[in-house]
C-alpha cells in the first residue's frame, strides 16, 4: 500500500519501508521541505534529501569519509565494503588510479558493436511476438553479456550475475540482523570465489579488465585483496544497477508517449534521454552512505562526528531548485546536472559504459519500433538500494 506523505510522523520516517519505496517522491518533496537533513530513529542515520545538501556531502569527503564504507551499515573490512567505495584519498586515489589506468575508451567504444547487434536481435524478436517482458528479455541479458566481455570474464555463471548484485546492494540497506534468505556474507563468498577462482585458472581473457587488474596485482601495484575486492565489486556496481537504468528507461517512455514521439522524431535525442532517465528514476535509491569525521552543520541541524549519513540521489533529482519542472520526465533537458552517478571522488567510474548501452538501445529501438506499450502490470524490484522493474511487460510493434 502507498503511504501517504502529508501525513507521515517524520519521527518514524522509514525510507526502506515498501509502501514508501512505491514512491518515493511525494515523501521527499515534502521532507525537503520540511526537514532537508533528517535523523532517521529506527536505524540512527540521517538522511539527506536536497540537492545542494547532497552534492556538498558528496564533494567533501574529509567531512563525509567512504572510510567505513558506503552501507548503511559499517564494513568489516574495506575488501568487504567493496575496496574502492570504502575508502578516502590517499589510498582511494591510489586505488582508482590503478583500476582507471586499464580501463580505457577504447575498451569502452570497443563494447558498442556487441551491444548493438545484440540490442538489434532483441528487438526484432520482441517485435514478433504479441508481448515481452522487457526485463527478461534485454535489460538484464545486456548488461550481463556486455560486462563479461568488458571483464574478459567467460561465460559460465553469467546467469548468477544479477542475483549476487541484487543480493548485494540489497544488504547494503539492511541491518544485518534484519536481514533474511542468503547473506551478504554468503553471497560475497560466492562472487569472490568465482572472481579469484577465474584468476587462478588463468581463465580471464588476454588484455580484458580484469586480466589488466590481476597483472596490476602482479606487479605489486595493488594487493591481492584488493584485486579480489575489484573483480568482485565492479561486477556488483556494473550489473543491476544498470539492468535497472534501462528498466525504467523503457517504463518512463512508454508512460510518456510523447516523449517517446519526440525520441522517435529527433533518435539525436538518445544520449539525454538517457540522462535524463537516470535523473527521473535513478537507480540508486534512496542512496549511498559517509560518516560524519566532525560535528558539521548540514541544512541548519548539527550531524554528529561518526555518525553515518545517506545521501538519497533520487531525492536530489527531484529538487526543484535545481531542475525546472522536476517532476516531469523531459528527454530533452539541459542543462541536466544530476548526481545518479554520483559526484566527486567516487563517482561512478562505469558512467561511459552505462551512457553507451542506454544510447545503443534507445538508437535501435527508436529506429525499429513505432508503438513502444505497456502490456501488463509492471513489478517494482524488491530491492532496498535500488529502483527498478523486476518485470515489465511491454508490447513492441513496428
Ligand atoms: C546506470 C548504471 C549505474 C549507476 C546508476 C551507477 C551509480 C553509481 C554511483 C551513485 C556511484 C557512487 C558511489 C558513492 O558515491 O559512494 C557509483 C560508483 C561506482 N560505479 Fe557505478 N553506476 C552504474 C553503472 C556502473 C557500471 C556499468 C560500472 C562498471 C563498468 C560501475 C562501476 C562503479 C565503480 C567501480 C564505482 C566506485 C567508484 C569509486 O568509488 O571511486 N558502475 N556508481
Amino acid at each position: 500500500m502507498l503511504a501517504d506523505a502529508s501525513s507521515v510522523d517524520w519521527s518514524t520516517f522509514d525510507p526502506f519501508d515498501p509502501s514508501v519505496r512505491v514512491d518515493p517522491y511525494p515523501h521527499y518533496a515534502r521532507l525537503r521541505e520540511v526537514a532537508p537533513c533528517l535523523r532517521l530513529e529506527r536505524y540512527g542515520v540521517w538522511l539527506v534529501t536536497s540537492y545542494g545538501a547532497v552534492d556538498r556531502v558528496l564533494r567533501d569527503w574529509r567531512t563525509f569519509s567512504s572510510g567505513q564504507g558506503a552501507a548503511l551499515e559499517p564494513a568489516a573490512s574495506p575488501e568487504e565494503g567493496g575496496v574502492i567505495l570504502s575508502t578516502d584519498p590517499p589510498e582511494h586515489t591510489r586505488i582508482r588510479r590503478a583500476v582507471s589506468k586499464d580501463f580505457t575508451p577504447k575498451m569502452v567504444s570497443n563494447l558498442e558493436p556487441g551491444v548493438r547487434s545484440l540490442a538489434e536481435r532483441t528487438i526484432d524478436a520482441a517485435l514478433g511476438e504479441a508481448q515481452v517482458d522487457w526485463v527478461n528479455a534485454l535489460a538484464r541479458p545486456l548488461p550481463t553479456v556486455t560486462m563479461a566481455k568488458l571483464m574478459g570474464y567467460p561465460e559460465k555463471h553469467q546467469e548468477q550475475y544479477c542475483l549476487w548484485a541484487s543480493t548485494i546492494f540489497n544488504a547494503m540497506g539492511c541491518p544485518a540482523k534484519e536481514m533474511d534468505g542468503p547473506g551478504f556474507s554468503e553471497v560475497a563468498g560466492q562472487l569472490y570465489s568465482f572472481v579469484t577462482e577465474l584468476a587462478t585458472n588463468h581463465e580471464y581473457v588476454a588484455n580484458g579488465w580484469g586480466d589488466r587488474l590481476v597483472q596490476a596485482g602482479d606487479r605489486g601495484e595493488l594487493t591481492a585483496s584488493e584485486v579480489q575486492s575489484l573483480l568482485g565489486g565492479i561486477l556488483v556496481a556494473a550489473m543491476d544497477t544498470t539492468v535497472n537504468m534501462l528498466g525504467n528507461l523503457a517504463y518512463s517512455l512508454t508512460t510518456h508517449p510523447d516523449q517517446w514521439q519526440l525520441l522517435r522524431d529527433s533518435p539525436d535525442l538518445a544520449d539525454s534521454a538517457v540522462n535524463e532517465s537516470l535523473r527521473f528514476e535513478s537507480p540508486v535509491q534512496p542512496g549511498f552512505f559517509r560518516v560524519a569525521t566532525e560535528d558539521v552543520q548540514v541544512e541548519g541541524v548539527t550531524i554528529p562526528k561518526g555518525a553515518r549519513v545517506m545521501v538519497a540521489f533520487g531525492s536530489a533529482n527531484r529538487d526543484r531548485r535545481q531542475f525546472k519542472d522536476a517532476d516531469t520526465f523531459l528527454i530533452g533537458r539541459t542543462p541536466n546536472d544530476h548526481l545518479a552517478f554520483g559526484r566527486g571522488t567516487h563517482f561512478c567510474l562505469g558512467a561511459p559504459v552505462a551512457r553507451l548501452i542506454g544510447r545503443v538501445v534507445l538508437e535501435e529501438l527508436s529506429a525499429r519500433v513505432g508503438t513502444l506499450a505497456l502490456a501488463g502490470e509492471a513489478v517494482l524490484k524488491n530491492n532496498r538500494m535500488l529502483r527498478g522493474f523486476d518485470v515489465l511487460p511491454l508490447r513492441l510493434a513496428a
